[in-house]
């Protein structure tokens, strides 16, 4: 297979033919976790104080629950692209310059200097890195002695479930897998991330699982992640898949949908890790 050189598998500003629909799966995707990342993150030791980086802050949508979850500490946006550091500052700007900086740059080469943070959190990022074990030593680089790293990110082996079954999920989603590898992106990159921690300089490694769930939050709040027809419509577009597959697994969703016993969970895993005291590079 050959993967290209690009800086990111995610969409850049202006290439998904639905961006509307991709901003709000973002938002929906963001609040719904946070209750229980948030809770993590306080059983790893939170404290109202610390300093945050947002590494891969995209539209912004995290990067206000961190506003609010530090509030004597300062939180730094971090994003490759100019398009969704404009979408944060379009509804974060208020707190710019105060307790809040937007920044554009690359995880992977931060135009910061070192030992600044006390949390650096890459959420949903390393996925679509062709070089996830770069960004880790950077954010290593950016956290002081004793800072805390979270990875919040999916391993498409363990994404989470759906029943009934959508006959055709898995086939769709296995092409989604393959299109963003072509892009440099990896959505097996979970299962690699503990080790890839240790490398960069981390110890006190845990992993927690994150679950949102139809039971719990109703159906609607999850839908927007099935809807294929909107989601895949760049593999459409670029011929990875076609309209009428699409069509087809969406009538399967959709029957899925009506279904008033169906139930859906979605999975994501958080990976923490202490910066070591010590040199390691
Ligand atoms: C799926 S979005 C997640 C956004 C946000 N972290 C969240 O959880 O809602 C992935 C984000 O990572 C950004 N990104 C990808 N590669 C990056 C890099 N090398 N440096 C900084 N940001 C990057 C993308 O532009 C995109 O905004």
């Amino acid at each position: 297979m050959t993967t290209t050189t690009r800086a990111s598998s995610y969409y850049r500003t202006g290439e998904h033919p639905h961006p509307e629909f991709e901003l709000r799966r973002l938002r929906e995707q963001a609040l719904m976790f946070w209750p229980k990342e948030l809770r993590t993150f306080q059983q790893l030791g939170l404290r109202p104080d610390w300093d945050v980086l947002d590494a891969g802050s995209g539209p912004g949508f995290i990067t206000g629950q961190l506003l609010d979850a530090v509030p004597e500490g300062t939180v730094t946006a971090l994003e490759l692209d100019e398009g969704l550091l404009a979408q944060a500052r379009s509804h974060l700007g208020p707190h710019e310059g105060g307790r809040l900086r937007l920044l554009q740059g690359s995880i992977t080469e931060a135009p910061l200097p070192g030992a600044q943070f006390d949390l650096a959190l890459a959420r949903l990022v390393l996925q679509h890195l062709s070089q996830p074990a770069q960004a880790l030593t950077e954010l290593n680089r950016l956290l002081r002695p004793g800072g805390r790293l979270v990875v919040a990110d999916a391993d498409d082996a363990m994404w989470g479930s759906v029943h009934p079954a959508i006959p055709g999920l898995d086939e769709v989603l296995a092409t989604r897998r393959l299109h963003q590898a072509k892009r440099g992106g990896n959505r097996h990159v979970g299962r690699a991330v503990p080790a890839m921690m240790r490398a960069a300089g981390f110890g006190q490694i845990t992993v927690e699982a994150v679950t949102v769930s139809s039971d719990e939050l109703g159906m609607n709040a999850l839908a927007g992640h099935l809807d294929v027809r909107a989601r895949m419509s760049l593999l459409v577009k670029e011929g990875v898949i076609g309209q009428e597959r699409i069509d087809q697994i969406q009538d399967e969703v959709d029957a899925f949908l009506a279904d008033p016993q169906s139930s859906f969970v979605l999975l994501m895993f958080l990976y923490s890790g202490v910066k070591e005291q010590g040199e390691r590079r």
